[in-house]
């Protein structure tokens, strides 16, 4: 919405100036709209990173990074985490509004009745090696589901939309612990109805032919906590690559397999498995001060991996909720002696004493105690960020829905700096 604030441009040269108008939302800082800047003044903003530019209009998410606030749809995380579960949580981000009871019941029904995968996927799976990195099998099956779910890839349908919501909110789990048993060498566990979401991933990653998973529930209740955690963070990387790649009208299987890249890399959803591989790394908490030192080192390019973010500059509201469930899930499988969890636990009480740290606000964020309690509930490191996967799928979904029905939606095209070669002439082989 835009009112009657306004910024003034001036090009100091020419003595010319221009008036941008200021939008403002519900909550946060004010917008400058240079939508027009280019007709008027002949120039680009310049910004890589976006660290200064809104890049859609959106009422799903907010989160103030100074104060350390995360909202969905208006309500805090802590809130969520203490009170909701996940597909009620699911059900805010699609919808807007907490459901009824029986609109509960019904959504639930629905995402657990689409929780297997076409059977033939398992061939299309057998064409990775057994040893592929889990992401890759994730970014690979998901942009496959438009090749088997055709029928509900026409964007412009809201059933298709939401049929292929639902399909892909249901068979994440599924896919994320057919990779994990592919590569163990194990066979696929099917998905069971009668469990809830958090407990069938539980069931389909442990259970085997031989043997049923019990499912301890303190497990099941952190497993739950940490996907409502992760739902959605509004425009973050891997949320910006949906959206830019719905942009273009491509499906939402695709959409969502770019989504499942961005995500792969270590400064984004990474980062659990690069604290885990950053602690062994560690080896011993005699070796701390060194590997802070290192952090420190303008020279070196290491860093404390699960420490930092770019919006939370105070602290990570989900990392607070994640450390009390660490704590939860460690008591309850009382794996207190494990040294990577010794080191992982002194590396916090450290780096929150050190002047450097606390100086540039560099806090544990999310996946610091993501990785803790993966490593403590016996999931491999490398099935970390496909973890992490499942419980943004329904944050990337509702982005995309809400960038879909958007009336004022482009697509994203931004612009550049060009320091290249100015125009010059093709020189023959023989002449260079
Ligand atoms: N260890 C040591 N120094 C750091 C760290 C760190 N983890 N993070 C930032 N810094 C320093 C950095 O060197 C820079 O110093 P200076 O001002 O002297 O140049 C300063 O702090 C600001 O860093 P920045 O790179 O400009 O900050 P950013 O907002 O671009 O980066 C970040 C945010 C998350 C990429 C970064 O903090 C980082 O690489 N952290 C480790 C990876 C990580 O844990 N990522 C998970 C993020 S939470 C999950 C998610 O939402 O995806």
């Amino acid at each position: 919405m835009s009112n009657k604030k306004t910024f003034t441009l001036t090009d100091n040269a020419s003595g010319e100036s221009w008036e941008l108008p200021v939008m403002h939302g519900s909550l946060g800082p004010d917008v400058i709209d240079v939508r027009k800047l280019y007709a008027q003044t002949g120039c680009f903003t310049y910004d890589p990173g976006f660290t200064s530019t809104g890049s859609c209009e959106s009422k799903i998410t907010y989160i103030d990074g100074d104060k350390g606030v995360l909202l969905y749809r208006g309500y805090p995380i802590e809130q969520l985490a203490a009170n909701s579960d996940f597909m009620e949580t699911c059900y805010l981000l699609l919808y807007g509004e907490l459901p009824s009871a029986k609109e509960k019941t019904g959504f639930e029904h629905d995402i657990t009745y689409h929780t297997m995968i076409h059977e033939q996927m398992q061939t299309f799976l057998r064409g990775f090696r057994r040893d592929a990195h889990p992401m890759a099998v994730m970014c690979g099956m998901v942009g496959a589901l438009a090749a088997f779910y055709h029928d509900s890839t026409d964007i412009s349908d809201p059933k298709h939309r939401m049929v292929s919501s639902y399909r892909m909110i249901a068979k994440m789990p599924t896919i994320a612990a057919l990779a994990y048993k592919y590569n163990l060498g194990q066979p696929y566990v099917y998905p069971k109805n009668t469990h809830g979401y958090a407990e069938n991933f539980l069931h389909m990653l442990f259970s085997n032919p031989c043997e049923e998973y019990v499912i301890d529930p303190v497990l099941a209740k952190a497993m739950d906590v940490i996907l409502i955690l992760h739902a959605d963070h509004e425009q973050n990387a891997s949320t910006s690559t949906v959206r830019l790649a719905g942009s273009s009208g491509a499906n939402p299987f695709a959409c969502i397999s770019a989504g499942i890249a961005s995500l792969w890399g270590p400064a984004h959803g990474g980062a659990n498995e690069a604290v885990l591989e950053m602690l062994e790394e560690i080896g011993s908490a005699k070796n701390i001060p060194k590997f802070i030192e290192k952090a420190k080192d303008k020279d070196d390019p290491f860093r404390l991996m699960g420490f930092g973010h770019r919006v939370y500059k105070n602290f990570d509201p989900r990392a607070r909720v994640m450390r009390e469930q660490c704590h939860n899930v460690l008591d309850a499988l009382g794996v207190h002696d494990e040294p990577l969890l010794e080191i992982a636990l002194e590396l916090e009480k450290i780096a929150l004493e050190d002047p450097y740290f606390i100086e540039k606000k560099l806090y544990p964020n999310v996946d610091f105690y993501s990785g803790i309690i993966f490593k403590a509930m016996g999931i491999p490191t490398t099935m970390f960020t496909a973890l992490f996967a499942v419980a943004r799928t329904v944050g990337w979904i509702a982005q995309w829905n809400e960038m879909i029905e958007d009336p004022s939606q482009k697509i994203g095209r931004p612009r550049q700096l060009f320091t290249g070669a100015e125009q010059r002439d093709y020189a023959d082989l023989s002449k260079r």
